[in-house]
């Protein structure tokens, strides 16, 4: 069977990061039609990237905004099933773990089209995580797993799926090789906030367990406002919805800024003296560019980075968080390659392709 005609769900800013590279092979081999499912709509969480990046215009926007996790995830599923019933794809392909990698993936396998999951297998053991969710219950419909790590591969095992299991390597790996020179020469942030290589620290906050929890958020702001230099905040918009509902003021030593694009990002973690963040794709592009991070959860789906000394787990806390920066000063000596090569994009195709 031949697999020519590949429809790409993306929908939220990790995911259009991580259609770069993979757009671009998939487009060398086959006909692939993107889909954005609209989940992030803000000019800095959607459309810088498509500009900074080179990444196509999606063929198919379905304008599905915010809401409640079943209105949300609810209208993607409607609104993919259309374009799906319309295009009859031989295959549909859906990243990582987000409403619109669940929508996507029902939506396909519903109508018995094969799913291909990058960035699967990965767990945090939280079921109370919306991700946490959105990853099993993709991982369980789809044909195609790819999985960046063995570790990955052997979490699937246990749950019974043994077949359809690619160690590809992370995608992220290979959208940051693609695009790190570019951030280096095109970006202009260090200069535009003022801050010196190594004399600040870069922070992301996002997930809902960190910010719909006044005492939790406080806490995170309060540590972040007490470290030893300043610290850059590029603030999601759930973020700064909470920040302001819950009136927390947050004081001189952090450096707010809206979402940055994604060169920014780049350059503002490859020059921070510690990434401290509770995103997933933080944790890996600090690690690829050897600086140390603290995750503000208490648990994580990378875990090799914990293991390799680059990253500590401190939770929320606003004292742990004080002493893991402390801790994390000091890089250790080795950096093995813990998700593959870069050339994961290669890989996937090669695969689908030859099924
Ligand atoms: C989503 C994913 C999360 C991923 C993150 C990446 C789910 C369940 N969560 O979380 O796994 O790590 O994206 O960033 O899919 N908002 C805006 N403008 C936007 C987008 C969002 O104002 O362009 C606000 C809205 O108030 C919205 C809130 O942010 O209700 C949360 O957005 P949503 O997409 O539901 O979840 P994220 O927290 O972004
Ligand atoms: N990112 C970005 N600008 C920001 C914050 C993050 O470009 O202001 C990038 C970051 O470099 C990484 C990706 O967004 O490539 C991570 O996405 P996010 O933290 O939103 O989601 P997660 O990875 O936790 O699902």
């Amino acid at each position: 069977m031949t697999h020519h005609r590949i429809v790409s769900i993306v929908g939220a800013r990790p995911q259009f990061i991580k259609a770069s590279p993979l757009t671009r092979a998939l487009r060398a081999r086959c006909n692939e039609i993107l889909v954005h499912t609209g989940q992030h709509y803000d000019y800095g969480m959607s459309d810088v990237f498509f500009e900074d990046l080179d990444i196509p215009k999606p063929d198919y926007h379905l304008g599905v905004g915010s809401g409640n996790h079943g209105a949300q995830t609810g209208a993607m599923l409607a609104a993919i099933e259309a374009v799906l019933e319309k295009e009859k794809p031989d295959v549909v392909l859906v990243y990582g773990d987000t409403n619109s990698t669940l929508a996507g993936a029902l939506a396909a396998v519903k109508l018995h089209i094969p799913v291909a999951h990058v960035e699967a297998g990965l767990r945090s053991f939280n079921r109370a995580m919306p991700e946490e969710i959105n990853r099993v219950v993709t991982d369980h419909v789809a044909r195609w797993l790819f999985v960046p790590s063995v570790t990955a591969c052997e979490q699937l095992r246990r749950e019974g799926i043994d077949t359809g299991v690619h160690i590809v390597g992370d995608i992220m790996y290979d959208a940051l090789l693609m695009h790190r020179k570019r951030a280096e020469t095109r970006s202009r942030i260090l200069d535009q906030l003022k801050i010196v290589p190594r004399a600040y620290y870069v922070a992301t906050i996002h997930r809902a367990e960190n910010t719909d929890h006044p005492e939790t958020l406080r806490a995170l702001v309060n540590a972040l406002e007490d470290l030893g230099k300043p610290v850059v905040l590029p603030l999601h918009p759930r973020t700064e919805k909470k920040l302001r509902e819950y009136a927390i003021d947050v004081g001189r030593n952090v450096r707010c800024v809206k979402p940055v694009g994604y060169l920014d990002m780049l350059l503002l973690q490859e020059h921070a003296a510690c990434v401290l963040t509770d995103s997933g794709g933080v944790q890996k592009e600090a690690y690829y560019l050897r600086v140390p991070c603290v995750t503000l959860r208490s648990e994580t789906e990378w875990v090799e980075t914990v293991n390799a000394g680059w990253n500590l787990l401190c939770g929320t806390e606003t004292g742990a968080i004080m002493q893991s920066v402390q801790k994390m000063e000091r890089c250790p000596v080795t950096h093995p390659d813990l998700y593959g090569d870069g050339k994961t994009a290669d890989r996937i195709v090669e695969v689908i392709l030859s099924a």
